[in-house]
Order: C-alpha cells, then sequence, then structure tokens
C-alpha cells in the first residue's frame, strides 16, 4: 500500500516557518510503525528529515511526535492502527523546534529535575537491604514505568497556556518517590509541586493520560500528590 506521509518540516537555516512536506511511501499496513516509514523517506527520499530514535522498541522515549493529532510513539505505532492513507507527522507540540522533528528538551528535563527524581533517605545504611512489602511497592508501581518521552506535558493544555508549569511528567516522576516507603524526601518535593507553577495547575483535562504511551495513569497521580499536598499540610 501507498500513504501520503505529510511532515512538518523547518530547518531554522533555511526557512522562515515551518512548512509541510509530502511523500509517497510504500508500506506493510501490518508491518509498518510510523518510524518505518520516517526510516524510508530519510534513507530513500530526503536524507535532510531529521528526528530522533534510539531503540525503536517503546523503551526510550525519544520518538514522541504529533501523529494525526495525537501525540505517539513512532515506534510503537503501526500504519494499520492508524486506518488511513493519510498521515500526517509534526513535532511534538508546545516544545521548541530544533529541526523538523526534533525538539528542545532541556525545559522538560529541567523541571523532571527539579522534583527530585531520586531516592532521598539519610538514614544510617542497613546491613542488608532496606525492606518494602508488596503492598507498599505497589503504590507507586504505575509511576515506574516512565520513560521521559514527554507525550503527556506536551500534550496539556494547561502547559500551552503556561510554560511555567512543571507538568504532569514531572510530577509522575515525583509521585514515583513521594510514595515509596523507603524515601525520606517526600515532604520537600510536595513543598516544590505546591508553588503556583506546580499541581494546581492542573485542570484534570486527562490529555497527558490519554498521550501516555506506558498507559500510567497521570491524571490519577497528579490527584493523588494533590491530596498529600493537603493531607500532609504543606
Ligand atoms: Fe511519557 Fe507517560 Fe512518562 Fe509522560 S508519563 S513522559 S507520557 S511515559
Ligand atoms: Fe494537563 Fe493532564 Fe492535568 S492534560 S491539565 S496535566 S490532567
Ligand atoms: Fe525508543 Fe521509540 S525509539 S521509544
Amino acid at each position: 500500500m501507498q500513504v501520503d506521509l505529510r511532515i512538518l518540516r523547518y530547518d531554522p537555516e533555511r526557512d522562515q516557518k515551518p512548512h509541510w512536506e509530502s511523500y509517497a511511501v510504500e508500506c506493510d499496513p501490518k508491518m509498518d510503525r510510523v518510524l518505518d516509514l520516517l526510516h524510508r523517506v530519510k534513507y530513500e527520499l530526503d536524507g535532510s528529515l531529521t528526528f530522533r530514535r534510539s531503540c525503536a522498541h517503546g523503551v526510550c522515549g525519544s520518538d514522541a511526535m504529533l501523529i494525526n493529532g495525537r501525540n505517539r510513539l513512532a515506534c510503537k505505532l503501526r500504519v494499520e492502527q492508524l486506518g488511513k492513507r493519510r498521515i500526517t507527522v509534526a513535532p511534538l507540540p508546545g516544545l521548541p523546534v530544533i529541526k523538523d522533528l526534533v525538539v528542545d528538551m532541556d525545559d522538560f528535563f529541567d523541571k523532571y529535575k527539579s522534583v527530585q527524581p531520586y531516592l532521598v533517605n539519610d538514614s544510617p545504611v542497613p546491613d542488608t537491604e532496606r525492606p518494602q512489602s508488596p503492598t507498599e511497592r505497589a503504590i507507586y508501581d504505575d509511576t515506574t514505568k516512565c520513560i521521559l518521552c514527554a507525550a503527556c506535558t506536551s500534550s496539556c493544555p494547561s502547559f500551552w497556556a503556561q510554560p511555567a508549569y512543571v507538568g504532569p511528567a514531572a510530577i509522575v516522576n515525583a509521585h514515583r518517590f513521594i510514595f515509596d516507603s523507603r524515601d525520606e524526601g517526600g515532604d520537600e518535593r510536595l513543598e516544590i509541586l505546591a508553588d503556583a507553577d506546580g499541581v494546581w495547575r492542573c485542570r484534570t483535562i486527562f490529555n497527558c493520560t490519554d498521550a501516555c504511551p506506558r498507559g500510567i495513569r497521570i491524571t490519577q497521580a497528579i490527584l493523588e500528590v494533590s491530596s498529600a499536598i493537603v493531607g500532609r499540610r504543606i
């Protein structure tokens, strides 16, 4: 089958503004993913096309992009799933474009780092491990699955309206440690997220949950963090 692949192109050295370019690409809709189509364009039609990808198997989170109007991982989406012969691909919305489908992720990672996404525990190190029951582990299991693809934050209208909003990805990664029974930095993280640009910017729009390629219940995690801020009187 041949598909009409429309890609929003932008080269800051040549273009005044982004523009659409179309490519007729042969594909097997059952087998080929959108990433395979992009590879076909780059290797066979136009080597200047620029995009990120690494693992090609939904693990590294580097190829999130706007595909037919929804944020998706190009390597996880088969052409058949789209059910159309015309496929549009654009960079993640709300983030500065560096070139073609590559966006600037610096601010995204700064926000991620701002919530201390690592275990904080200054207690003396025990002789063996720090034990945790299966029930305690289950409380934050969902939020351990994040691959930092930015599909959630860049699909959030609150983030588009107020780019200072820390965003759902950072909150998900804060949640992963706030509710870890071995961690002692929860209150500090909650204080950070109680800021004007923290969790209160969320309007429960659910775009983030819909966009997450890992199926993380992001909106629920945000509400759990908000409740903890109130419950712990932060
Ligand atoms: Fe991507 Fe989901 Fe992590 Fe957001 S929460 S960065 S959508 S994996
Ligand atoms: Fe945005 Fe998700 Fe909240 S889309 S408003 S962070 S529920
Ligand atoms: Fe790694 Fe798609 S290339 S998640």
